[in-house]
């Protein structure tokens, strides 16, 4: 039987003080084929961002997330390790959603091509329109329509925590084919760093409805031996927060 009226509206305010609590960053379906744009809506988010006098990034940071400027101070951390110093001329990003991280790259760096994979169209047509990036076709986790080798820095965040290890999985060794020699690949994953105790706690307690799934760990040897096994080794790492707790950024190089 569908929700009442009323029903669906105290689900969706529910809903609401969760996303305030815990970050934007929660998906409902089990391997998230809606896209952000189920818990993400392109326009109320945007005429919020509007309302509030703050780009759509700032806006998620700040209102959204309650973490102001945590988005800057990863591309901060990116590039203090140089990751746009060599001024990367392809670059990829899985995901986008907002275009908060991809926005800030492109203050970082001018590439001649920015391609993006993300399964939210209207986010997709937005980055397109505004940033002049390639859509391309995004099916399941693959990256079939990029040759392989071709691209200088392949990027994802916030992303591998909200889809299932399989299809994260399936995602790094695309990015690991699509990567030149000498090319960096970023990402950002709920290791066992980031789960301590006080944060298992905190997600178990304030996580609430709808965390069934959300948010997925994936431990970070694995990440570090798969790539490893796919000539990329792991350069650096840092914490990023996100929601309650706190997402691990892996920086890969791919042996030249
Ligand atoms: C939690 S959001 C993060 C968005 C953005 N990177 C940020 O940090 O603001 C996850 C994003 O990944 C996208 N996504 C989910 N599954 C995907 C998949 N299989 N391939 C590409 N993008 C996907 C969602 O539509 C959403 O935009």
């Amino acid at each position: 039987m569908g929700a009442t009226g009323r029903g669906r509206s105290v689900l969706r305010s529910g809903v609401k003080r969760l996303l305030g609590r815990a970050g934007f960053d929660i998906v409902r379906s089990t391997n998230n084929l809606g896209g952000v744009d189920d818990f993400l809506p392109f326009e109320a988010t945007m005429r919020a961002a509007r309302e509030a006098g703050l780009s759509v990034g700032d806006h998620i940071d700040e209102v959204m997330n309650g973490t102001p400027g945590a988005t800057q101070a990863t591309i901060d951390e990116l590039r203090a390790l140089g990751v746009f110093a060599a001024g990367p001329r392809t670059v990829l990003e899985i995901g986008p959603g907002s275009g908060r991280y991809l926005e800030k790259t492109l203050k970082e760096c001018s590439p001649d091509r920015y391609e993006i994979y993300e399964t939210a169209a209207p986010w997709a047509d937005y980055l397109v329109e505004s940033f002049s990036v390639v859509a391309q076709p995004t099916a399941g986790c693959s990256l079939a329509p990029t040759p392989d080798g071709g691209v200088d820095l392949v990027q994802a965040h916030k992303v591998f925590n909200t889809v299932t290890f399989l299809c994260a999985s399936r995602y790094f060794f695309e990015m690991a084919r699509v990567t030149r020699p000498g090319g960096r690949i970023v990402f950002d994953v709920m290791t066992e760093t980031c789960l301590r105790p006080a944060a298992v706690r905190t997600w178990a307690t304030q996580g609430g409805a709808g965390h069934d799934f959300y948010p997925a760990a994936m431990p970070r040897q694995t990440c570090v031996d798969l790539f490893a096994t796919l000539g990329c080794s792991l350069e650096a790492s840092f914490l990023a927060p996100m929601g309650v707790a706190s997402t691990e950024v892996l920086v890969f190089t791919k042996e030249a």
